[in-house]
């Protein structure tokens, strides 16, 4: 695949200080067209700027858009890498295919990740925790109004430079259970990273904030019973030695943290279970005193502690609100691999 490259001609200051996350972006952004008779096209690099979109393009009606989230590391050695980019590439096409948007040939959408990255290495940032967030996204852009399939849709990359996702940093965060709004259900698009699973979710989160909680901790959408995952992230539970999450039923997503965390956890020997846990079985493990550790995985999250847990007014405290030491290991080994500290044994890592 061809990619031209326009550069900027007012090439922006870089951020060295409090970065946040998502908050400021490179110089430029990578962009690649597609109409279902021409197939992808215009693969380009070019000064980070305003889409300019017709008002009736689909992504503003029907909400046609998916996305992806992965990170450059920047190592001690200077050089930068990426963790597991094709299992990104995998679940952007998988999404894709739920929303009828088009799918990429894999090494197509992995070249224009690599290669946009290069370009822009020199935005990695060299902190401790942070790294060049990417935000790969493809959305629905035909200009009418009907309902109709997809013919034409826009893929884009940006780039963040990033640090700590919550402000809590590696401290202990507080979620609320939800008892009422629901975000998926099977068979609609909860395994998808799509726009409006995160819309779905504005309602709770909203509550939970207010009630000065982190995030939302989801129920299945039938039952109300089962524990899914958090707004942004998976969650795992040490309870009586055995690390329990729920299992990937459709309606959560396929964390690529929560795959790389229970490879890590099996390879070592943990009792790891992938099953369905209801939130009573939960609660009884928070008052008897079994439920030892509690995190979520994420990539922006990437192993986070849970310290607080509420359902239905009640709070309680997991670990005495401290990282647990299988959810720091995890963490420390995660990091290691991702900043090149830890031997990579898996393959995992794609250098630039
Ligand atoms: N669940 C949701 C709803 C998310 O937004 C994310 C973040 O991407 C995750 C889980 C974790 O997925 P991953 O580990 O692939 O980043
Ligand atoms: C990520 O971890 O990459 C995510 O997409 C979470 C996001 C909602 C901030």
């Amino acid at each position: 695949m061809e990619i031209r490259i326009e550069n900027t001609k007012t090439p922006g200051v870089k951020v060295t200080e409090n970065l946040g996350f998502g908050k400021h972006f490179t110089d430029h952004m990578f962009m690649m067209d597609y109409n279902v008779e021409k197939g992808w096209y215009d693969a380009r690099i070019v000064p980070f700027g305003n889409l300019s979109l017709h008002p009736a393009a689909t992504v503003f009606h029907y909400g046609a858009e998916i996305f992806e989230g992965l990170k450059a590391y920047r190592t001690a050695d200077g050089s930068v890498q990426l963790f597991r980019p094709i299992e990104n590439v995998r679940r952007m096409n998988n999404s894709a295919e739920r929303l009828q948007l088009p799918t990429m040939p894999e090494e197509e959408m992995l070249q224009a990740i690599t290669e946009f990255v290069k370009h822009e290495q020199d935005w990695v940032p060299y902190g401790a925790g942070e790294s060049l967030y990417l935000r790969p996204f493809l959305f629905g852009n035909d200009e009418a109004l009907g309902v109709h399939g997809i013919q034409n849709s826009r893929f884009v990359i940006i780039a963040s430079p990033s640090g700590s996702y919550y402000k809590e940093g590696i401290n202990p965060v507080k979620i609320m259970i939800e008892k009422d709004d629901v975000r998926a259900v099977r068979g609609g698009t909860g395994f998808a990273k799509c726009g409006g699973n995160y819309a779905a979710a504005n309602r709770a989160g909203a509550r939970a904030e207010e009630k000065g909680y982190t995030q939302v901790l989801w129920l299945d959408g039938v039952e109300r019973k089962y524990i899914e995952e958090v707004g942004a992230m998976n969650v795992m539970f040490k309870i009586a030695g055995e690390v329990v999450t729920p299992m990937l039923s459709g309606s959560i997503l396929p964390g690529i943290t929560r795959k790389s965390c229970l490879e890590l956890l099996r390879e070592e020997g943990y009792k790891v279970s992938e099953r369905l846990l209801s939130v009573d079985e939960l609660l009884e493990a928070c008052k008897n005193g079994t439920l030892e550790e509690a995190w979520g995985t994420g990539t922006a999250a990437v192993v986070s502690p849970i310290g607080k847990l509420s359902f239905d007014g009640v709070e309680y405290i997991v670990n005495n609100n401290e990282i647990g030491k299988t959810t720091q290991h995890l963490y420390d080994t995660l990091t290691g691999i991702q900043w090149g500290r830890v031997e990579d044994k898996h393959g995992w890592i794609v250098k630039i």
